[in-house]
């Protein structure tokens, strides 16, 4: 018998949506950003490829700045991850022993219950209503780490305010807002930061800054949780073409919030014509739209769209499996979607 751990063994792993390895898929399932960076980035690379054979800055240093100037923080209060999942997991192994309890919603990122379960965490799930939102604040007095996304998959739309910053005032544990979309969104909650003691806001440049491949994400807070999560990642979590990518996309703020307003734009337009072809469909604040078929399974739109080279998320989860998640794409890209959905409802 190998030596695995009963909660390795006991959990199933993320499943991430498909990366299928053709390029002839309209992929519409992993909210990654249908724009490219700009060209700019791809340039004067030669020189640090050159250095290849050199470890990275451990700490990420210009990045850090470069992201300070774009959050209106100090460095010293960001943190950088491998992604925003790393900074999930280092909060985790930073504020929660095993057997203590992590705390999240229900549905959400369904990455927080792998990593608690893996970390050997205690969960605590704690129910939307029945419109997916949060009405009053998540009370979990026993909670050492609270993982609220805002806005909060697979609806995608922003979590109520109000509760979110009594949950803020209430918890005697650490509460992380997760805002991998808000860049698509007019809110945020950098003031909670600044009001509380034990809020870590984390930000991904995966979704707004085109750059899910590089794996670049942050952790903002106080100095003090920062040094302690700094002890805990893995010592060159971030190699150097991530760091220069990363940094260099900070420097084309009016190119990117020219794509978020491009993504609001498509995603309003998708809404309305999903909303025509008789789906229910809630109001998003992020990358993608949560959108229930009245007039076929959505597992079985799932596989027809995936039969005619679309890929939407379709997940198992019991309270959202009439629905399928649709990333924004194109405008392009959703005139097909929209196209291939028309013809699947004429033949239902
Ligand atoms: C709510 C949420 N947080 C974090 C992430 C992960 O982002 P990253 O690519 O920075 O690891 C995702 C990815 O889908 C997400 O939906």
């Amino acid at each position: 018998m190998l030596p695995i751990r009963d909660c390795v063994q006991q959990t199933p792993g993320y499943v991430p949506g498909e990366q299928p390895q053709t390029t002839d898929y309209i992929k519409l399932n992993t909210n990654e950003n249908p724009y490219s960076p700009p060209d700019e980035i791809f340039n004067n690379l030669e020189e640090e490829l050159k250095k290849v054979r050199l470890y990275p800055d451990p700490v990420s240093t210009k990045l850090r700045q470069a992201a300070g100037e774009v959050f209106g923080f100090s460095y010293e209060n960001i943190l950088a991850g491998n992604g925003s999942d790393d900074i999930l997991n280092i909060a985790l192994r930073t504020f929660v022993n095993p057997g203590e309890t992590v705390a999240f919603l229900d549905p959400t990122y369904s990455l927080y219950e792998i990593i608690a379960k893996v970390h050997g965490a205690n969960i605590k799930t704690i129910p939307t209503n029945e419109n997916f939102e949060l009405d009053s604040p998540l009370i979990c007095p026993e909670a050492k780490l609270i993982f609220v996304a805002s806005p909060n998959p697979p609806l995608g739309k922003h979590l109520n305010r109000q509760s979110l910053q009594e949950t803020c005032e209430q918890a005697t544990g650490i509460i992380l807002i997760d805002e991998a979309y808000v860049d698509f969104s007019d809110e945020n909650h950098w003031d909670f930061i600044k009001q509380y003691n034990n809020v870590i806001v984390s930000r991904t440049m995966s979704k707004s800054y085109s750059l899910a491949g590089m794996r670049v994400g942050f952790a903002i807070s106080s100095v003090e949780i920062i040094e302690q999560m700094n002890k805990v990642r893995d010592s060159y979590n971030l190699d150097r073409i991530a760091q220069i990518f990363g940094a260099n996309c900070f420097q084309f703020q009016d190119y990117f919030k020219d794509i978020w307003q491009k993504v609001r734009n498509t995603r309003n337009r998708l809404t309305d014509s999903l909303r025509k072809l008789d789906f229910f469909v809630f109001d998003s604040d992020a990358n993608f739209v949560l959108a229930s078929p009245q007039w076929m399974e959505a597992s079985d739109l799932y596989t027809k769209l995936k039969e005619r080279k679309v890929l939407v998320r379709y997940f198992k989860h019991p309270r959202i499996s009439n629905y399928v998640r649709i990333t924004v794409g194109t405008d392009a890209e959703i005139d097909r979607l929209l196209e291939v959905i028309e013809q699947l409802k004429n033949e239902a």
